[in-house]
Order: C-alpha cells, then structure tokens, then sequence
C-alpha cells in the first residue's frame, strides 16, 4: 500500500512555508565563509543577545532536570516589563508557537480567520495545517488596513480570529490605536501581533485584559537578538489562556531560553540601546534609499525597509546582492514580487548594502 495515502489529503495537500535557507548552506553555496556574508533577510539583530543572556544560559545548572512548565520565573519577568499580571502571559517556542496553539484552541476544520495581506506567513499557513480557512482583505495601496472591508468580512464569515501585526511584516507600517478599538467592537478575537513593537514604540498591551477579546503577541526574537533560542510570548485574558494551558506542551520553552529571557529583562539598558541605534540606521537607510533611481521605499517603523523597485526587478537584484554575500527577502507573492525587503544592519553593514546598491545601479 501507498502508506501516503493515510495522511489527511488536505494536508498532503498544502503549501509548504518557505524558511529562509540556514547561514551554514548559504555560505556553502556562495563559497564565501560565513563572516563574510551580510544577512539582512529575516529582521534578526545585528548586536545580538545580551551579554548578560550568554553568560547565564552559560551559568545555568539544572540542563539534566525537564523545565518548569509554568514558566514561572520568565512571567514574572514578563510582568514588569509589560505591565500585564503574571495571569495573562504564556510564553511559547516563539511567537509562531503561540499563533499555533491560538488556532487549535479556536479552529474547528472549515472555522474561518481573516488577514490583510500582504502580511506575515504564518497565520494563513497554520490556519492551513487545522484545516481553517483564510479570508483576506487586501491591505490599501499605501500599505494600510481597510478597517471597514475587514470588519465586513469578519461578520460575514462569521470568523473566529483576526491577525494583524502592528508593524506589519513585510512593511513596517503601525496599525493605528483608533483602528484597533474599531476592530474590537467585532465578535472575533482580535490578534496583534506585536513582534517589533520595540522598535516602534507604540504598543495595545495596556488595552489586554479590559477588552475580552484583545490578544497581543510579542517575542523576544527581534529586539533582544534571541531568534535562534525561540522565546515568544502571548498577554491574553484570562478566559481564553485557561484552555491555552491545558493544549500547551508541558515543557514547550527549553530552560536555556528561560534563562537568557529573564537576563536579557535584567540588561534592557543595554538591549534598548540597541533598539536605538537600529531605529537610527533604520532612518539613515531609508533616507539613503530615497536618493536611488528607481528605488521607492516605504517608511518602516519596525527593523526592515521594504523596496518597491520602479523596473520590477526584484529577483534579479537579490539574486545579485546575493552573489556578493548580502542576503535580503524576495518574495513570489503577488503584489511582492517586485519588492525587496533589507533588514537594518549595523552601519558598516548598512554601508556596504548602499554602496553596493548604487555600483549596481539597475544592472542586473
Ligand atoms: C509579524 C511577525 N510575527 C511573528 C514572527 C515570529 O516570531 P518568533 O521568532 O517569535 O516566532 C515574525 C518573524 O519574522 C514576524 O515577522
């Protein structure tokens, strides 16, 4: 027998989501060591962790003892630094494991979650994986939500959940506040994905608890340089996180991660630093791609800059970026196809990208 036949067809049909290819196979293929290479395609920190994290994941002593599946001493960090009571806050294998467990918490096969694409992959692809279905509502020509359109398409479809990051990925634009407690008047759960709030300085958090139906996500991915450990959390009230933590792994966070999230809330002097200085560069960047013939950035406020490129382009450019050892995100998505997006770097980084964007000079 086909033993591939067994597998649920609609998941032997579905998508795969495309990664970004590890540093290590890159450098391989490019033949250029690994310090050499610039990697400015998934909005990760150039400063990297804190010290302080290093040293205490270092330090720690209990890796032989499973973690503490309450994650008690990395939410009670969570708490000060947001605000939020220690209740409200689950933290998960990154933020994309939070947004899996809030679609097998809410999604029953056909349930229907909305988005305003272009936007962040993993809500349409582990919608994907429950068997939900997508329903999008295409974002403005200026990159903003059409709050209205989307509120229409909520009560039509009668969807479960909305996911919106603010900033958005792959733009960078806030959601507006006003925007946001629009969209909570509706009957669905309202998701804002907040993993570069850090760099925008705007955040709902506060709003958590005091609308029902408010869920804010966050990670520690971007602004304290720990992608590769995979800490993210969720400030979620307290009758939806309830069932979240009878689904959840029991020992889903790994206590390197515990420790190096509760060292890096001991050292935000240093990581906000820079936050700072990405912020700094992020505007440099922009002002710098401004002056590029054919090159239409658009303002960001998170730690990337989207590019619209006037000759369409944008494949060929990566790919000739790419040869000179800069990575950066192409995309085959519509209305993506002739964009790039850069992650700031640190500013000899961001030199040598502009440097080398303006010897390229469309020929490519
Ligand atoms: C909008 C958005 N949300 C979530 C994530 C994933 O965060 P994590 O690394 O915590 O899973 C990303 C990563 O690129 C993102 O762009």
């Amino acid at each position: 027998m086909n033993i591939a036949t067994l597998i649920r067809p609609d998941l032997a049909a579905l998508e795969p989501y495309t990664p970004i290819v590890p540093f290590e196979a890159l450098s391989e293929r490019l033949g250029l060591p690994a310090e050499q290479i610039i990697k400015l395609d998934a909005n990760e920190n150039p400063y990297g962790p804190s010290p302080r994290a290093l040293h205490a994941i270092a330090e720690y002593p209990h890796y032989a003892i499973y973690p503490d599946p309450d994650q008690l001493p990395l939410r009670r960090a969570l708490a000060s630094y947001t605000g939020q009571p220690v209740e409200r806050i689950l933290c998960g294998n990154g933020s994309d494991e939070i947004i899996d467990l809030l679609m097998r918490l809410f999604l029953a096969p056909g349930d229907v979650v909305v988005e305003s694409p272009p936007t962040f992959g993993m809500y349409s692809f582990n919608t994907g994986v429950v068997g939900g279905r997508i329903v999008q509502v295409p974002r403005n020509d200026d990159w903003s939500v059409d709050v209205e359109q989307l509120a229409e398409a909520v009560e039509r479809e009668r969807a479960k959940l909305v996911f919106l990051p603010s900033p958005n990925n792959p733009d960078g634009g806030v959601l507006p506040r006003a925007a946001i407690e629009r969209l909570l008047e509706l009957p669905a759960v309202i998701v804002i994905d907040e993993a570069y709030a850090e760099f925008s300085g705007e955040s709902v958090a506060d709003l958590v608890g005091h609308a029902p139906n408010l869920i804010v996500l966050r990670t520690f991915s971007k602004w304290a340089g720990l992608a590769g450990l995979r800490i993210g959390y969720g400030l979620i009230p307290e009758p939806i996180i309830e069932h979240l933590w009878k689904i959840k792994p029991p020992y889903n966070i790994n206590m390197a991660a515990v420790a190096a999230g509760v060292a890096s809330l001991a050292d935000l002097p240093h990581l906000m630093d820079n936050v700072d200085k990405i912020v700094a560069e992020r505007e440099r960047l922009f002002t710098a791609l401004q002056t590029i013939d054919g090159f239409h950035p658009y303002p960001s406020r998170a730690n990337f800059i989207l590019i619209r490129l006037r000759d369409g382009r944008a494949r060929e450019l990566k790919l000739a970026l790419e040869q000179r050892g800069i990575l950066v995100r192409h995309y085959s998505k519509p209305g993506l196809s002739d964009c790039i997006r850069i992650s700031v770097g640190m500013p000899a980084q961001n030199d040598r990208v502009l440097s080398e964007l303006q010897t390229l000079n469309g020929q490519y």
